[in-house]
C-alpha cells in the first residue's frame, strides 16, 4: 500500500481545512518510536508565512487531525509546533491483512508503466570478467528486478564491448593458435590470451600489421575474419555466462547488444552531427564542443566522435545506442549503470543528443554511477600481488568461506546440503555488501564483516527469515493455524508498520536507483521482528493472539523473501 501517500491526504485535507492552501506539510516518519510514526513539521512554515504563532496553529490542525478517526489514532504538538501522529491499529490491522491474502503483498502496480532500458554490466570482451563489473551487474539487476516488479517494461541491455582495435590483435592471435591446435586452451584463460596476444603484438612487427590488417577486415565485413571474431566473442561471452549463471542475475544471451551491433550507425551519427553543426572539424578529427563543459584550460571541452584516421569512439556507439534505445526501443527512461568515472562522457553524451535530438524532452536520461570497490587498504582492490580480481575467482572464494562458515556452526550439515547453503549465503553476502552502500561512495571489501552473522549483512537477513520459518513449521506441527491480525503491543504496531511502508520504500528506490534504501529497510524489518520475537510470545500466546502473531510472522517472511529478491538474494529453509 502507500502509506506516505494515504497518511498525507490526511494531513493536507486537515491543512486546507485550517486555512493552510499552499503550505507543504513536511510529514516524515518519526525519528523514535516513542513519539510515534510519523511527524508533520509543515506547520511551523506555515505559521512563520501567516506570522502567526506555530504552537496555536499546531493545536487547530491536530484537532482537526484527531477527527479523522478511521487513520489517526493519536495527534500531539510537540516541541515549537511539530505534530506526532500515531495511526489507527485498526486501520493497520486491515491493511496487513490485505498485504497477507495479495501474492503481491498488497502492492500495486504503477498506473503508468514506463519502458526502461537500463545498460549493465556492460564488460569487454577482450578479457575476463573482473571485480570492476561486479557493481554494475547487481546494481543493475537489482534496479531492473523493482522496475519489474512495480509493473514496468524494463529492457535490460548488457552493452558488451566487443569491437574495436584489440580484436585485430586478439583474431591475430587465434589464428596462431589455431595452427598449433592449442586455441581452446589458450581461450579457456582469456587473461592470459589477451597478456599473450599483447606480447606478441609489441614484439613482433609482422603480428602486429597482419593485427592492423584483421581490423580494417573486420570493420569492411570480411567474412573469415568475423567468423574468428565471432569465435573469440562466443568463448568470451561463455565465461560472463558462468559469471551470471553463479550470480544468480537476471541477464540473459537476448539482453546483449555488443557495440558491434552499431557498426554501420556510426558513420551516419557523425555525418548527421556535423550536418547540423553540433560536430566540428579539429585537427582532423570531427568533435562536439560543448560550452557546458570546459577542460582544464577553460576552454570548451572535447568530445571526440571520429578520429582523425576515421575510426569511431565508445562516444559514437554511444550516440548510435540511444538514437536505438530511442527510436527501437521506445524508451521512456534510460538507465546507465557504469562507474563514476565515466561521469563526464554521460554528461557529454545526454547533452550532444539532447542537441541533436536523439533524445527528445520526454525521455530521461540517468548515469546511474557507482564507486570504487577498496581492498583493506584503501586502494581499489587487488589481489596479494597487485593484479585484478577474476569476478569468478571471488565469487568462488565467497561461496568456499560461506561453506566453511555453516559448516562451523552445523556439524550436523551434509555436504551437499552445506554446498548448497554456502552458495546462497556467500552470493548473497558479496551481493549484499555491495548494495547495501549508498551506490556512489567507494567502499572496503572485506570478508569478515560480509560473512556476519550480525549486523546489517545478508547472513543476517538471510537467518531472520529462517527463524521466521522455523517458527511456522512448529505451529504446522502443532497444528495452529494463523488468523486475524491484531496488533496491539508496542513491538508489534512498529512491525506492522514497518511492514506496510514496503510499497513506500520499493517507490522511492524506483525513483531514486538507490538499492540501498531497499537493504536499509529489510535490516529494520529484521530487527523489528527479532524485538518483537523477544518481546511477543507466539506460540505460548493465547489462541487468538497466536494465530494474529503467526499472521504478522507471515506477512514479515514473506516481505523478506521479496525484499531479498528484488536485491537479487536468496533465502534459505534453514542454515
Ligand atoms: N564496456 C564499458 C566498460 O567496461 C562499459 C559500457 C557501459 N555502457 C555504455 N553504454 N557506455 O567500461
Amino acid at each position: 500500500m502507500k502509506l506516505h501517500q494515504t497518511v498525507a491526504q490526511v494531513v493536507e485535507a486537515a491543512f486546507l481545512q485550517a486555512g493552510l492552501d499552499n503550505d507543504a506539510i513536511l510529514l516524515q516518519p518519526a525519528g523514535k518510536p516513542e513519539f510515534g510514526d510519523y511527524q508533520v513539521n509543515g506547520v511551523m512554515g506555515a505559521a512563520k508565512r501567516r506570522k502567526t504563532n506555530p504552537r496555536e496553529l499546531a493545536v487547530q490542525v491536530t484537532a482537526l487531525l484527531q477527527e479523522n478517526t478511521d487513520v489517526i489514532a493519536s495527534a500531539e504538538v510537540a516541541g515549537p509546533g511539530f505534530i506526532n501522529l500515531r495511526l489507527n491499529a485498526a486501520f493497520l490491522n486491515q491493511h496487513l491483512q490485505a498485504a497477507l491474502a495479495d501474492e503481491h503483498l498488497g502492492i500495486a502496480t504503477v498506473a503508468a508503466p514506463q519502458t526502461i532500458v537500463i545498460d549493465y554490466s556492460s564488460p569487454n570482451l577482450a578479457k575476463e570478467m573482473h571485480v570492476g563489473h561486479l557493481r554494475s551487474t547487481i546494481i543493475g539487476d537489482s534496479l531492473n528486478r523493482v522496475l519489474s516488479y512495480l509493473g514496468h517494461k524494463v529492457i535490460a541491455q548488457n552493452h558488451v564491448g566487443d569491437w574495436g582495435t584489440q580484436f585485430g590483435m586478439l583474431v591475430a592471435y587465434l589464428v596462431e593458435q589455431q595452427k598449433t591446435g592449442d586455441a581452446d586452451m589458450a581461450l579457456s584463460d582469456l587473461e592470459e590470451f589477451y597478456r599473450n596476444a599483447k606480447v606478441r603484438f609489441d614484439e613482433d612487427a609482422e603480428f602486429a600489421d597482419t593485427a592492423r590488417d584483421y581490423v580494417v577486415k573486420l570493420q569492411s565485413g570480411d567474412e573469415q575474419v568475423l567468423d574468428l571474431w565471432r569465435h573469440f566473442v562466443a568463448s568470451s561471452m561463455q565465461h560472463a555466462e558462468e559469471v551470471y549463471a553463479r550470480l544468480g542475475v537476471l541477464l540473459t544471451p537476448d539482453d546483449v547488444i555488443g557495440e558491434s551491433f552499431y557498426n554501420d550507425d556510426l558513420q551516419p551519427v557523425v555525418d548527421d552531427l556535423m550536418a547540423r553543426g553540433l560536430a566540428v572539424e579539429s585537427n582532423g578529427a570531427k568533435v562536439v564542443f560543448l560550452p557546458e563543459f570546459k577542460n582544464k584550460e577553460g576552454e570548451d571541452a572535447a568530445y571526440i566522435i571520429q578520429k582523425a584516421d576515421g575510426g569511431y569512439l565508445y562516444s559514437t556507439t554511444d550516440l548510435a545506442a540511444i538514437r536505438h534505445s530511442v527510436e527501437g526501443f521506445k524508451a521512456d527512461r534510460l538507465l546507465y549503470v557504469v562507474d563514476a568515472r565515466q561521469a563526464l562522457h554521460f554528461q557529454q553524451l545526454f547533452t550532444t543528443a539532447r542537441k541533436a535530438g536523439y533524445l527528445p524532452a520526454n525521455v530521461t536520461a540517468e548515469h546511474i554511477a557507482f564507486g570504487t570497490m577498496m581492498g583493506e587498504d584503501g586502494k581499489p582492490f587487488k589481489t596479494r600481488d597487485g593484479g585484478t580480481v577474476k569476478l569468478m575467482d571471488l565469487l568462488k572464494e565467497a561461496e568456499e568461506r560461506a561453506t566453511t562458515l555453516v559448516q562451523s556452526k552445523n556439524a550436523d550439515l551434509a555436504q551437499d546440503e552445506a554446498v548448497h547453503i554456502g552458495h546462497t549465503v556467500g552470493i548473497g553476502a558479496v551481493k549484499y555488501a555491495d548494495l547495501a552502500k549508498s551506490r556512489t561512495s567507494d567502499y572496503i571489501f572485506n570478508w569478515a564483516t560480509m560473512l556476519s552473522f550480525e549486523g546489517n549483512t545478508a547472513p543476517y537477513l538471510q537467518y531472520a527469515y529462517t527463524r521466521v520459518q522455523s517458527v511456522l513449521r512448529k505451529a504446522a506441527e502443532q497444528n495452529v493455524l494463523a488468523g486475524d491480525i491484531h496488533v496491539t503491543e508496542a513491538a508489534e504496531q512498529q512491525l506492522a508498520l514497518a511492514l506496510l511502508q514496503f510499497e513506500d520504500v520499493l517507490t522511492q528506490v524506483a525513483d531514486s536507483a538507490y538499492p540501498h534504501h531497499l537493504a536499509a529497510y529489510l535490516y529494520h524489518v529484521a530487527t523489528l521482528f527479532s524485538r518483537f520475537y523477544e518481546q511477543c510470545p507466539i506460540l505460548k500466546a493465547e489462541p487468538a493472539v497466536m494465530a494474529s502473531r503467526l499472521s504478522l510472522a507471515t506477512l514479515t517472511g514473506n516481505t523478506l523473501k521479496q525484499g531479498l529478491d528484488l536485491l537479487g538474494i536468496d533465502v534459505l529453509q534453514m542454515m
